[in-house]
């Protein structure tokens, strides 16, 4: 094999992600041709882009042979020098590793456990009803990602983590500044996206830092108070920890959501046979709220080191190398989902969906995630008589978490 290999740019550009189907006909030519592609470009390091289900859950599951440590996601040598430099070193479950990411994990595991997560199920039913009640108040016609999934996904993780509903638009605003710095949608006035980076983790340290004070001052039954007054190996969790922990349940718990919300209705809304399957039958809606995170896998890739060397779809990889899960890519395998290529809400095995990752980091919120889907969806077809794309979507140039950030719908009610 030949290095470069120009396709390699589709997991580096952001922009690259912004346009679907040419994203997926290119991966879909590297599963087949190059499924562990060697990517070298000008101001990263080299790693390999690993494109197939089994590969990546392969990788997923062997913690010990394939570890996460501090650079998870993808950027730019320059960006995490710079960091470097000025004393940040993001530290979540996701840049640890061993009995570091076991005891940290188990802090907050509880509150994410199938049970606790359907006790809350009322609370997400409230939620909810008051946006499908909004999507009326707005007459069916609006931004559905915007003016819906954003703020209702948002609602129902800052409901659990004890940010009160007036410092929402300020979790949102954070948020976007690290997942979405490179869409210049949301650089603002920041010319920069790593200026933005660097100015949104301030932020949120200043933030979080207030809100740790206070649960240790006055503890209540939110997340927020177990964070703050957590111990680890039976000692309190460090400071830096403590903050990035915050950071990442503050952050990983509605972007990605929203956007497989905002993309799984696009899709449904483009298959409209399929919208009136899920209305004849409401029992389909746990295996649709699958399909849609299979189709949209918001997360785009982590990154993972190798310990010793291994041997993936034939290709040998030296210990020290690195290598990008592309669950995309993994979610629309043909070996294991038959016209992967095709959005259907019955899809026998739409469950085998590898968008939450696998192995000991396997997402913590994911059955947040499909609850909060699987309890709006319902209510939504429910409310409407029709609904219909009202424009064209548009997606975000991301090439961490994104999906469809625009999404107008028009809808008239029952
Ligand atoms: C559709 C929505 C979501 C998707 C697609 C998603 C995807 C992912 C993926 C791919 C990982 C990494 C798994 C791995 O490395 O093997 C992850 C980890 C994580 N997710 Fe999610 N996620 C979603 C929703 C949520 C929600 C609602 C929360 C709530 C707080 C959350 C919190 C986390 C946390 C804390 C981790 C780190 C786990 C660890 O390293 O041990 N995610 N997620």
């Amino acid at each position: 094999m030949s290095y470069p290999d120009p396709r390699g740019e589709i997991f580096i550009d952001p922009t690259a992600y912004a346009d679907q189907e040419r994203w997926h006909g290119v991966a879909a030519e590297l599963r087949a041709q190059a499924p562990v592609l060697r990517v070298e470009q000008e101001g990263y390091t080299p790693f390999w882009a690993v494109t197939r289900y089994e590969d990546v859950f392969f990788v997923s599951r062997n913690n010990e042979q394939f570890l996460n440590t501090r650079n998870s996601v993808l950027g730019p040598d320059a960006q995490l020098e710079l960091l470097n430099t000025l004393g940040i070193e993001p530290k979540t479950l996701i840049h640890m590793d061993g009995v570091e990411h076991h005891d940290h994990r188990g802090l907050a595991n509880a509150w994410f456990r199938p049970r606790s997560v359907a006790q809350r199920q009322a609370g997400i039913d409230a939620i909810a009803e008051d946006f499908v009640a909004k999507f009326r108040d707005l007459g069916g016609n609006c931004d559905f990602a915007q003016e819906i999934a954003v703020p209702y996904t948002l609602r129902v993780i800052m409901s659990i983590f004890g940010v009160p509903e007036e410092d929402e638009p300020t979790m949102l605003r954070l948020t976007q500044g690290l997942f979405g710095a490179a869409d210049p949608e949301y650089l603002g006035d920041l010319s920069d996206p790593f200026a933005m980076i660097v100015d949104t983790i301030g932020q949120f340290d200043d933030y979080f830092q207030a809100l740790a004070d206070e649960r240790r001052a006055h503890p209540t039954d939110d997340l927020a108070t177990v964070i703050a007054n957590g111990q680890v190996g039976g000692c309190p969790m460090d400071h830096h920890a403590t903050l990035w922990y915050f950071t990442i349940v503050a952050t990983a718990g509605h972007d990605t959501t929203s956007f497989a919300l905002s993309g799984g209705l696009e899709a449904l809304l483009r298959h409209p046979d399929q919208v009136m399957a899920l209305q004849a039958d409401p029992g389909l809606i746990v295996n649709a709220v699958d399909e849609m995170i299979r189709w949209t896998s918001p997360v785009r890739h982590f990154l993972r080191y190798l310990t010793e060397p291994a041997t993936l779809s034939g290709v040998e990889i030296p210990a020290g190398d690195r290598m990008l899960l592309s669950y995309p890519s993994a979610n629309r395998d043909e070996t294991i989902f038959d016209g992967p290529m095709e959005f259907s809400v019955s899809r026998p095995n739409a469950n085998r969906l590898i968008a939450f990752g696998g192995g000991e980091h396997f997402c913590l919120g994911s059955t947040f995630a499909r609850r909060e889907l699987r309890t709006l969806l319902p209510k939504l077809f429910a409310a409407v008589e029709t609904i219909e794309l009202d424009g064209e979507p548009q997606w975000a140039q991301a090439n961490f978490v994104g999906g469809v950030k625009h999404l107008p719908v028009a809808a008239t009610f029952r």
